[in-house]
């Protein structure tokens, strides 16, 4: 239960007199009070009582000017004071002023006037706000304001400027003129499209940039801007629309980052990946592309060899002998087909010599001039001192022949091949490993390639030349010749700016095998037969070899496995050479050569392969034949092994 209590007083009964002194009364946060025509206190709030620290009793009937630090009532602020207000109806100022313990406060003073019912002025009103927190909280922002602009103007990574609501730059910081070369002076009040480029500026990117941040409150872009030396940079730009308390734009913040080295590392990292991709997928491809071409080369021996020991038995029709003849012509170039894929394939029969480039380009001189034709001008420039180089001779020549052939392709009108070669030292792992080369340059001035052809130009069995015209496998060999002798290929083109392909081939060192002439000197096959063991796991290829070696006047065993070789060996000394296969299961020829050699030491040996991957140690003497081989190269290959003996 409630008491009973006597009813609240309500405002509305009191007199108008009652109310305003209630309301003043009721305020604490202003001082206000009167003061007399000559400035002397005549009322006293609770406000100015909390503000100043004067009761009413200690403060009524003093004069005013107590409130005033001592150097402001010397200058005789309080009585100019008075005067302004009855002058002017009202005087306004913010001061220090002074408690009665002596303590300063920040002070928003307004004096009026009190005029009698004549008009004469009866005394002043006084109000006094203490603001000094709001003026240290300003003081705050002030400093916090400055040192954020020091920190704007002292960023050298970004530039930091500020545009205003129509994109003109309000400020500018040391970033800006580090990155666009312009100082404040030159762009302070320019519109920021200065920074794009012409035909972004005709695309409206600009405007566009602002539009976008003005909606979405931001914008966000990497795009190439100009510097004030015409320069272009790649930028990383973010706008931020800037808005007052009532959310209108007043401008724009802009920060704007220069990421060309970023955006140049990663490319070159992009680069570095596809380079990779391709080597792995060319790896991969040629795998593929040596196995097939392998078994193939083991068949179009037996073609060849069966084909001319046909043609050696055939009667004397001429039609029959042009019919064979084509047929060896075109296993020929099939067998020459599949020494392209194994050289792609890295798995060629090399015979790297010292190579003086000079040289060998200038013996092959007419050979280049038949095949360009008169309209295709060829220059060369190679390096005085140009050191020798380590390379199979005979299928650089087929390289320069493939590229010759390319720029002929690319050059129907005629144009200019021009051939250099200079030393170059690779320090790192580029084109090939690090290491002395020299760079062998093949460039036309023909159609060049789009990045799609050129990406695919060195896969094997890529041509855009059409079917029947192109194998698609000249670049192939190149790139494969190049990387099994331990060197490098590259090919730049663009479309109209003509193709270069560079070759970096090693520096033959001073132990390296001079250039072998051996094969041309050597006599003519021997007549007296001889007691010859064949070995060969393939039957087809066996059946063949027996048949070229008894074709040539020799007695043929043979052996389908190395122990049945070994075997033989041992049963029958009467055998006067061994010509054995290398790729066999079980035991290779050449480790059926070394243990032989134990044996029967001075027993001439001649190992056939299609491939380069032989052991490094080979047996001395061990005579090598190339597969696919005919009963010319055979006999070659007999006589060199009997020469050697
Ligand atoms: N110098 C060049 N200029 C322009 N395009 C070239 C050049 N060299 C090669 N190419 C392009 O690369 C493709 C592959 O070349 P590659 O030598 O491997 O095969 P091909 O010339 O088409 O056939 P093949 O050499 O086996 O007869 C060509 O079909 C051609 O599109
Ligand atoms: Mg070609």
């Amino acid at each position: 239960m409630t008491s009973p209590a006597a009813p609240p007083l309500q405002l509305s009964q009191l007199g108008e007199e009652m109310r305003y002194r209630l309301l003043v009364e009721a305020v604490t946060d202003y001082a206000i009070f009167m003061l007399d025509a000559e400035g002397r206190v005549v009322s006293w709030n609770p406000g100015a009582q909390r503000l100043k620290g004067y009761t009413p009793a200690q403060i009524l009937g003093q004069s005013f000017s107590s409130f005033y630090t001592e150097a402001d009532r010397l200058a005789g602020l309080p009585a100019r004071a008075l005067v302004t207000a009855a002058t002017q109806g009202r005087f306004e100022a913010e001061g220090w002023r002074v408690r009665k313990d002596g303590s300063r406060f920040w002070a928003l003073v307004v004096i009026e006037p009190i005029r009698g019912e004549d008009g004469a002025i009866v005394g002043y009103a006084k109000v006094t706000r203490d603001l000094t927190e709001r003026r240290a909280a300003e003081e705050n922002l002030r400093r916090s304001e400055q040192q954020f602009r020091v920190l704007v103007q002292g960023v050298t990574d970004y530039a930091i400027y500020m545009l205003d609501t129509q994109g003109l730059i309000a400020n500018w910081n040391a970033g800006a003129q580090r990155i666009k070369g312009y100082s404040a002076a030159e762009v302070v009040g320019t519109h920021f499209s200065r920074f794009y480029r012409a035909e972004d500026r005709a695309r409206n990117e600009p405007a566009k940039a602002l539009a976008t941040a003005a909606r979405e409150g931001r914008f966000e872009a990497e795009g190439w801007r100009v510097r004030k030396d015409g320069s272009e940079f790649r930028a990383n730009v973010v706008i931020d629309a800037i808005r007052d308390d009532d959310g209108r734009i007043v401008g724009f913040a802009k920060i704007t980052r220069d990421v060309t080295a970023q955006r140049a590392a990663q490319q070159a990292l992009e680069r570095a990946r596809e380079a990779l991709f391709q080597s792995q997928k060319l790896d991969a491809i040629g795998q593929l592309t040596g196995g097939v071409a392998h078994d193939f080369n083991n068949l179009l021996m037996v073609v060849m060899s069966s084909l001319s020991l046909a043609r050696r038995r055939l009667p004397d029709d001429p039609k029959l002998v042009q019919l064979i003849d084509n047929a060896l012509n075109g296993a020929r170039r099939g067998a020459a087909l599949t020494q392209r894929m194994l050289a792609f394939a890295r798995r060629q029969d090399l015979k790297p010599t010292v190579v003086h480039l000079p040289a060998l380009v200038e013996g092959m001189a007419e050979l280049l001039t038949r095949t360009l034709g008169s309209t295709v001008q060829v220059q060369t420039a190679f390096a005085p001192d140009l050191p020798p180089v380590l390379v199979d001779a005979n299928q650089l020549e087929l390289a320069l022949l493939n590229l010759a052939v390319n720029a002929r392709d690319a050059m129907p009108d005629g144009g200019r091949l021009s051939l250099s070669a200079q030393e170059e030292t690779l320090a790192q792992a580029g084109p090939a490993a690090p290491g002395r080369y020299v760079r062998l340059a093949v460039a036309d001035s023909g159609s060049g390639m789009d990045a799609a052809t050129l990406a695919r130009a060195t896969e094997p069995f890529f041509t855009t030349k059409g079917a029947g015209k192109g194998t698609g496998l000249g670049l192939a060999m190149v790139h494969g010749l190049a990387g099994q002798s331990g060197g490098g290929f590259m090919l730049q083109s663009q479309p109209g700016q003509g193709t270069t392909a560079t070759l970096w081939l090693p520096v033959a060192q001073d132990d390296a095998p001079a250039t072998a002439q051996a094969r041309a000197a050597v006599p003519a096959p021997a007549a007296s037969a001889l007691r010859v063991l064949a070995v060969d796991d393939d039957p087809l290829v066996l059946t063949n070899t027996v048949a070229l070696l008894e074709e040539l006047g020799h007695t043929a065993l043979q052996a389908a496995t190395a122990d049945e070789a070994l075997r033989l060996l041992r049963a029958d000394a009467t055998i006067a050479l061994l010509v054995s296969d290398h790729v066999m299961p079980h035991m290779t020829g050449a480790q059926l050569i070394a243990t032989v050699r134990h044996e029967r030491p001075q027993l001439p040996v001649v190992l056939a392969t299609g491939y380069a991957e032989l052991p490094a140690g080979l047996p001395p003497r061990t005579v090598r034949l190339a597969k696919p081989f005919d009963q010319a190269a055979l006999a070659l290959a007999i006589a060199e092994a009997l020469a050697d003996r």
